[in-house]
């Protein structure tokens, strides 16, 4: 039985499944204790966490670097990661990079595209696959909402089929039409985490950064439920204030010899 199955299930029974990215230890963490039910690696790590200018930056190094952090902070927890960029341009290297990643202790690889042959392949290699429909950040140069035409929108459904008959674990829909994502959700067995895609898909995914107030822009797809940033850049100028001010650190922040030893050392080095 794939780890996977379970996520069938809370699709079968119509409970929502919470998505989010992380891509360090300690945030991960949180997420357990929160109760978040995936984590996700995305290659979004590259714009979010290492001032990267776009995601084709992100290399697979990168990826098991990330991974490996998240998986040391949430043991148990089922991972999603990405396949960057060039990674997966044919079966062979696809098979190789996903290798990588599972090392590194993803559960399940996610990738861009229509490409059901590539998840065929995936998974009669062992892995867990995760397809990714909608605004594939790879592939675009600009971010822009999909599927908004009846041909786009069909021939988005059918890949989705396509990706679906050939074993894929969970489908990603990011920035496509309520009505879309609804059909495809209904039209297919894996569940769909949807982003930016409305309510009705199995389960939702968010940027940490973006979700916890860290990231400045604003996007239509996303709520904040925090000010982590703002939190953060406070915390920052109270310290650099109190170090300016000689407020800290205070007596109790450090420690000073016994009365015996402080006299020794005096006459020592006098
Ligand atoms: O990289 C990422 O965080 C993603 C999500 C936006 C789905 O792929
Ligand atoms: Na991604």
């Amino acid at each position: 039985m794939s780890k996977a199955d379970a996520f069938f299930k809370m699709k079968r029974r119509g409970e929502k499944i919470v998505v989010v990215t992380a891509y360090d230890a300690p945030t991960a963490r949180l997420e357990i204790e929160a109760g978040v039910d995936i984590i996700l690696v995305g290659d979004s790590v590259g714009v979010n966490i290492l001032g990267y200018a776009h995601e084709r930056e992100v290399t697979l190094s990168d990826m098991a670097h990330h991974i490996r952090a998240v998986r040391r902070g949430a043991p148990q927890v089922y991972i999603i990661g990405d396949l960057p960029y060039a990674t997966y341009d044919t079966v062979e290297q696809a098979i190789e990079s996903s290798r990588i990643l599972a090392d590194a202790g993803a559960d399940c690889v996610k990738f861009e595209g229509a490409q059901p042959e590539l998840v065929r392949a995936l998974t009669r290699a062992g892995f867990d696959v995760c397809g990714h429909l909608g605004l594939e950040s790879q592939h675009q140069e600009v971010k822009r909402r999909q599927g908004k035409t009846a041909e786009a929108a069909a021939k988005l459904y059918d890949d989705a089929l396509a990706l679906d008959a050939a074993g894929q674990k969970f489908l990603v829909l990011e920035l496509v039409p309520h009505e879309l994502a609804a059909r495809v959700t209904r039209a297919i067995a894996a569940p769909t985490i949807g982003i930016g895609a409305g309510a009705s898909t199995d389960g939702q995914v968010l940027v940490v950064n973006d979700l916890a107030g860290i990231t400045t822009r604003e996007f239509k797809h996303n709520r904040r439920y925090g000010a982590i940033g703002t939190a953060l850049r406070d915390a920052l100028a109270a310290y650099a204030r109190d170090v300016r001010a000689g407020a800290f650190p205070a007596e109790e922040h450090g420690f000073r010899m016994a009365e015996d030893e402080g006299a020794a050392f005096e006459k020592m080095r006098p």
